[in-house]
This record gives structure tokens, sequence and C-alpha cells, in this order.
């Protein structure tokens, strides 16, 4: 049997900060942000200086092959989040609060975030609207950073008919854009906005003082998220706002690092390519 080590490289950044984070959207620094799901890719995506790592409930899809994220349970969500907090030095790692883990009450909202910062997450994402402002507020007050996510919101995906791009009409946009100020006026200490139009994500962006992290929501948010899996071609049926980073790298590292200086020099995402 062959051990397999984490091996590191001996450059070191310093640990990302919450404080940073919002100085560096203050200050129109753009914010890196993957998946990841366990140690060897959270100490590569470390080492290639991704601002943020995050722990999606996405793993449901791309490492468990459920359709959704639906299944996702909070045992699945700690296992990976300390796999991944093992692997990492500097990053920012957020862990999303997986389905039913946080609806039913405020109270339940902080068992499961006390679960996954134990795990060693700093922040924990959870997604929806006007409806999660006082849970945001309740697990703020208690000293856990929280991200909101608004837009598509795959564990809504039955309830929204399919992984289409929400707030077109201008009706649904100004009601994203009031939960997005409604969030942040909780507490929230970052948003990420999933599949919404690049205007609507820009103003977003702009009117708000925390990072605004977008995935299909077009250049002019503080930062850009993708899952991992995707940024490295693996997706059989690539959505819009998908870049292959593997093609043309010599090798994983080198993928993630481009990935990287894309979004930090402003050339992903695509305006003509990679939005709506
Ligand atoms: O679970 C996840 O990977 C996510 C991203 C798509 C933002 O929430």
């Amino acid at each position: 049997m062959s051990v397999i080590t984490v091996h590191r490289s001996t450059t070191s950044r310093k640990p990302l900060t919450l404080q940073r984070l919002r100085t560096m959207h203050a200050q129109g620094e753009k914010i890196t942000m993957l998946t990841a799901y366990d140690a060897t890719f959270a100490r590569v995506l470390d080492e290639a200086g991704v601002d943020c790592l995050l722990v999606g409930d996405s793993l449901g899809m791309v490492l468990q092959g459920q359709a959704t994220t639906v299944p996702v349970t909070l045992e699945d969500m700690a296992y990976h989040v300390r796999c991944v907090a093992r692997g990492n030095r500097a990053g920012w790692v957020i862990g999303d609060l997986p389905f039913g883990s946080y609806q039913e009450s405020k109270e339940q909202a902080l068992r499961s975030a006390a679960v996954l910062m134990q795990a060693g997450a700093h922040m924990v994402k959870l997604e929806g609207g006007g409806w999660t402002t006082e849970t945001v507020r309740f697990l703020t007050e208690r000293g856990i950073p929280v991200c909101g996510h608004l837009g598509l919101t795959p564990q809504s995906v039955h309830a929204l008919g399919g992984w289409r791009v929400q707030g077109r009409d201008d009706k649904a946009a100004a009601l994203l854009k009031e939960h997005a100020h409604a969030l942040a006026d909780a507490g929230a200490a970052m948003l990420v906005l999933e599949l919404v139009p690049s205007p609507l994500a820009a103003s977003i962006a702009k009117e708000l003082a925390i990072p605004v992290i977008g995935i299909g929501a077009g250049p002019d948010c503080s930062g850009q998220v993708l899952v991992l899996h995707d940024a490295l071609g693996l997706h059989e049926k690539p959505a819009r706002f998908v870049r292959d980073f593997l093609q043309g790298s010599n090798g994983i590292a080198h993928a993630v690092r481009r990935f990287v200086d894309a979004v930090k020099d402003g050339s992903f995402p695509d305006p003509e390519l990679h939005t709506y």
C-alpha cells in the first residue's frame, strides 16, 4: 500500500481574514474562490493562492453522484470540512450548511453551524432570501461569520423549476436586490450570487459593503467562484459560465493558478462568453 502525504511548498502567505476580504472588496481587488472537498486539493488550492476554499454541498453531485445537493447531510459536510481544513493553511474556509440543517429554526442553524465551525470552517454559507435574515443575525451575533447565497439556490432547485437564471424581470430583480440588502443588514459578511444577470449582480456588488462573489453572475462582482471539477473540465455538459482551466495547462496546480490569475486580472468571466 502506498502512503500519500500532503506535500507542501515552502512558500507561504498570511492567512486570509474577514477584514482582509472586506478590504479587498472595498479596494476592488478580485477575490478568488473554488470548491474543495479533500485535503490534497485544499493544499493545491491554498498553495496556488486561492483566497477562499468553499466546501460546497455541490459535493453531493460531484463526489457522490447525486442529481442535486438535496441529499447531502450535515455529517457529510462535517467530514469534508475536516479534510479540507487539514490540507489548508491560509485560505478562508467556508462550509455549506446542507438542506434541512438550518431551515427549521435559528437554534437548529446554530447547532449545525457549530458542527461545521468545530470541523474547521471559518464561515458557514446558507441559501435563501428574506426568511434567512433572522438566522443570519442570530449566528453573526454569536460569533459565526455567515455567507448568504441568492439567485439560483441549488437546494431549492425543485421549487425553482430547474437550473435557470434568476432575477431576469424587473420585479424579480428588485426582490433579489432587496434580499441582498436585508442579508447584509442582518450581518452577512459575504454573499454568493448564482446565475444572475450581470447588470443586476454588478449593482448589488457596488451597493453592498460586503464581498459579493459571483458564479454565472458576470465580471463585476467582488470575486468569482467555480466548482473545482467544472474549472478542471470534468463536467459532461458545462454551463455557459464555466471555463475549463485545465485545457492548455501544465497540470492541475497550473490550471488553478490560471484561474486565480484570470479572476485577479478580470479576464474571467468573459462578458461575451460566460455571462447572462
Ligand atoms: O455548493 C457549491 O459548490 C456552491 C457553489 C456553486 C457556489 O454553493
